[in-house]
């Protein structure tokens, strides 16, 4: 892989650029800070794939409890990934369908799904855009996964997406961390490993004007420098909201802080910083 280098661009220029794009008719802001030569459809495949669920992230039986609640029968998950939560609830009977970009994480899931014996629908392609073709009472993304679309306007064509394939009283949920969580300061790098023959860095760099979060995970050992770029646009909770209720959905059943209230009540101390927002289709014409 060929080394990257984080774009340096100071507040100023970005509104610079920001108002230059608009003049040029261009619709999607945000995109000058991201790694440069990243690209979001490559990075996970291969080895990221391949290993993506090998280090659970520790949520998932708060996961399932929460989205079985929302679940009756039937659920279709953005980014559905090599499994990690969809292989679960399938198992507890629940119709699964999953849209996803990468085609190696889809692999992934259908062997495994083949192991546990479960049917589990999987469409390759962009949450953005795609269709299944059918409506669900749940559609859901979790993981910070929204943070994987770059533009604002992106983000509001994936909630748009969502209310698109919601029933009339249909429940989009929604999980991110906090962007505070993240951006400590605008740069920085984190010692996340060390050993003797071995570091393991992050090193990130966060714009507050186009909400770009631009990470390398960096490891140096005997081989060499081996580098996995990734850029996020973080966005805050009313941030969301509003964009639920562009695309027609309005909150009602959970907002932020009652979801904040009830993981905690499942005592989940890691999902503090984590709100879930549940919004529910309110207009007939989406
Ligand atoms: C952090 S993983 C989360 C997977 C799964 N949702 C989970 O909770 O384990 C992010 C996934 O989002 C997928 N992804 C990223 N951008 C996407 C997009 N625009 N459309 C569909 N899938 C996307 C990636 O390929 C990857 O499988």
């Amino acid at each position: 892989m060929t080394a990257t280098r984080l774009v340096k661009i100071s507040p100023i220029r970005t509104v610079i650029n920001v108002v230059a794009k608009r003049l040029a008719g261009r619709e999607s802001v945000g995109e000058a800070s991201r790694v440069e030569g990243f690209d979001a459809a490559q990075s996970f495949q291969g080895d990221t794939a391949e290993h993506n669920d090998d280090r659970p992230r520790g949520d998932e039986a708060e996961t399932l409890a929460l989205l079985s609640e929302f679940a009756p029968g039937r659920a279709l998950e953005l980014t559905i990934g090599s499994g990690r939560i969809a292989l679960p609830i399938a198992s507890a009977g629940i119709r699964v369908d999953g849209i996803e970009l990468s085609p190696d994480m889809i692999s992934g899931l259908q062997r495994r799904a083949a192991d546990l014996e479960v049917t589990v629908g999987a469409l390759e392609g962009d949450m953005t855009t795609i269709h299944t073709g059918k409506r669900y009472p749940l559609v859901f993304l979790i993981f910070n996964t929204i943070f994987n679309l770059l533009t604002q306007d992106n983000q509001i064509r994936c909630f748009e997406n969502a209310a698109h394939h919601l029933d009339p009283d249909g429940v989009f949920l929604i999980e991110t961390d906090v962007p505070s969580a993240w951006t400590s300061a605008y740069s920085y790098v984190n010692a996340e490993n060390i050993t003797p023959t071995s570091v393991e860095l992050d090193v990130c760099k966060y714009d507050p004007i186009t909400q770009i979060f631009d990470e390398n995970h960096v490891r140096l050992d005997a081989a060499g420098a081996h580098f996995r770029p990734i850029s996020c646009r973080l966005a805050w909770p009313a941030e969301l909201d509003l964009m639920a209720r562009l695309a027609g959905l309005r909150l009602r059943t959970l907002g932020w802080l009652e979801a904040r209230t009830l993981l905690r009540r499942q005592q989940a101390p890691r999902l503090d910083l984590r709100p879930v927002a549940a919004t529910e289709r309110c207009c007939a014409s989406k």
